[in-house]
C-alpha cells in the first residue's frame, strides 16, 4: 500500500516554570551575553518536581488527540521518542498508554536517538501505516532538567523541558506526510554521549561521587558542524525524493538546538528568515520535543497556511538525522 497518510492532530506542552539567562547567572559562572551570542537562547522552561516524563507527554498527546477530533480510544499505536524516559524499564510509551486510557495497543519508545528521535519516529510510523491503516500517536518528549548537572555551565545553559505530539492517520485532515529520510553515522557515538548508566559504564558509587552519572560528553564544535551538514542535506534529500526543490518549501522547521546552527542551515539552504521557523530563544533545546513543539507553534501562529509544503529536519546523538516533507 502506498497510500497517503496525514497529520490529523498536533499538540504541545511546556511546563510553567521559566528560567531566564539572568536566573542562570546566579547558579553557574555564565552570562546572558555568552548564552545569547553562542546559542540565541534567552529562557527555558523546567518541569515541576512532581512532574515526570509521562506527565509532559500526556499533556501534549491530549492536545493532539483533541485537535484531531478523536479520543484516546481511537489511538491504534503509540511511539514515544525520548532520551529522558519515565523509568529505565518499562518504556515511557507503556506509562503513556495507561495514563491516557488507550486500548491495549502496541506502544514503544524510540530511545537514545537524541534530538532526531521524533522525526525518526515519523519514519517508523509511516512504515507502520503502509502495512495497515491505523492512527498512530507520535510523541517527542524531554525532561532534560532532571539529569542536568548544575555545575557544568556548558551543558545546563542549553536545554529545557517540553513535549510535542502528533496523531497520524489514514484520513489525515490537516496535512499529508509525503516522505521521510533518515540516516545514522555510528562512528561518532563518542562526540555526544551520556555514557554512565549503560552496561559499559554502569552507575555505581564511584560515578555518583565523581558526578560522571550526569556528565554529558560533547564536542560542541563537531556537533555544530555535523548538525548543519546533516540537517541541510536531509532537507535537500527529502524534497528531491518527492520531485521538488528547496524553493518549493514554504517553511523549514529545524531542530531547535541553537540559533547559530539554525542560521547556518538556513544559509546552506538559501532560505530567508520567513522560510525558517525559530523558537529556540524561548525554550532552549528540548531534544526530541523541539520539532513537534515548533510545528504546533508555527501552525498556531499562522506561519503555516493551507497549500504550504513544509520540511521538518532534526539531528542528534548517534549521530542520527532525519527529515520529513509535509503537504498542508
Ligand atoms: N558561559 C560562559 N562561558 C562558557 C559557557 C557558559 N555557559 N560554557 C562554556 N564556556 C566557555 C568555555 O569554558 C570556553 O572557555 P575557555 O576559552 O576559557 O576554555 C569558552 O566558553 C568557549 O567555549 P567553546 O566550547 O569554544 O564555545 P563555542 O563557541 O564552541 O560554543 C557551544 C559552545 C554553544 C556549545 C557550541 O559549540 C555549540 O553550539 N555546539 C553545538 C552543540 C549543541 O547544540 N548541543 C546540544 C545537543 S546536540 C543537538 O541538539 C544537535
Amino acid at each position: 500500500m502506498s497510500g497517503s497518510f496525514g497529520f490529523a492532530g498536533i499538540g504541545a506542552y511546556v511546563p510553567s516554570t521559566v528560567l531566564t539567562n539572568a536566573d542562570l547567572e546566579k547558579i553557574v559562572d555564565t552570562s546572558d551575553e555568552w548564552i545569547t551570542t553562542r546559542t540565541g537562547i534567552k529562557k527555558r522552561h523546567f518541569a515541576a518536581d512532581d512532574e515526570a516524563t509521562v506527565d509532559l507527554a500526556a499533556n501534549a498527546a491530549t492536545v493532539a488527540i483533541a485537535d484531531a477530533g478523536l479520543t484516546a480510544d481511537d489511538i491504534d499505536e503509540i511511539i514515544v521518542a525520548t532520551d529522558t524516559p519515565e523509568a529505565y524499564t518499562p518504556d515511557t510509551a507503556s506509562f503513556l498508554q495507561h495514563h491516557l486510557g488507550c486500548r491495549e495497543v502496541p506502544a514503544y519508545d524510540l530511545g537514545g536517538s537524541g534530538c532526531a528521535g521524533f522525526v525518526q519516529a515519523l519514519d517508523v510510523a509511516r512504515a507502520r501505516m503502509m502495512l495497515e491503516p491505523k492512527r498512530i500517536l507520535v510523541v517527542g518528549v524531554e525532561l532534560i532538567s532532571r539529569l542536568m548537572s548544575w555545575e557544568d555551565r556548558s551543558f545546563c545553559v542549553l536545554f529545557g523541558d517540553a513535549a510535542g505530539a502528533v496523531v497520524l492517520g489514514p484520513e489525515g485532515g490537516q496535512a499529508e506526510l509525503l516522505h521521510v529520510v533518515a540516516g545514522t553515522d555510528g562512528s561518532q557515538t563518542h562526540i555526544l554521549t551520556l555514557k554512565t548508566g549503560g552496561t559499559r559504564h554502569p552507575f555505581n558509587a564511584e560515578t555518583l561521587a565523581s558526578g560522571a552519572y550526569n556528565h554529558l560528553d560533547m564536542d560542541g564544535k563537531r556537533v555544530f558542524r555535523e548538525a548543519v551538514h546533516r540537517m541541510s542535506t536531509a532537507v535537500e534529500d527529502v524534497v528531491a525524493h518527492i520531485g521538488k526543490t528547496r524553493g518549493d518549501l514554504s517553511l523549514v522547521i529545524p531542530h531547535q538546538a541553537n540559533k547559530r546552527i539554525i542560521d547556518a542551515v538556513q544559509h546552506k539552504l538559501g532560505a530567508n528568515d520567513d522560510e525558517v521557523y525559530v523558537n529556540v530563544h524561548n525554550y532552549g533545546n528540548t531534544g526530541s520535543a523541539t520539532v513537534p513543539f515548533a510545528l504546533w507553534e508555527a501552525r498556531k501562529a499562522g506561519r503555516i497556511k493551507d497549500g504550504d509544503l513544509v520540511a521538518l529536519t532534526a539531528f542528534g546523538a548517534g549521530f542520527h538525522w532525519a527529515a520529513a516533507a509535509i503537504q498542508f
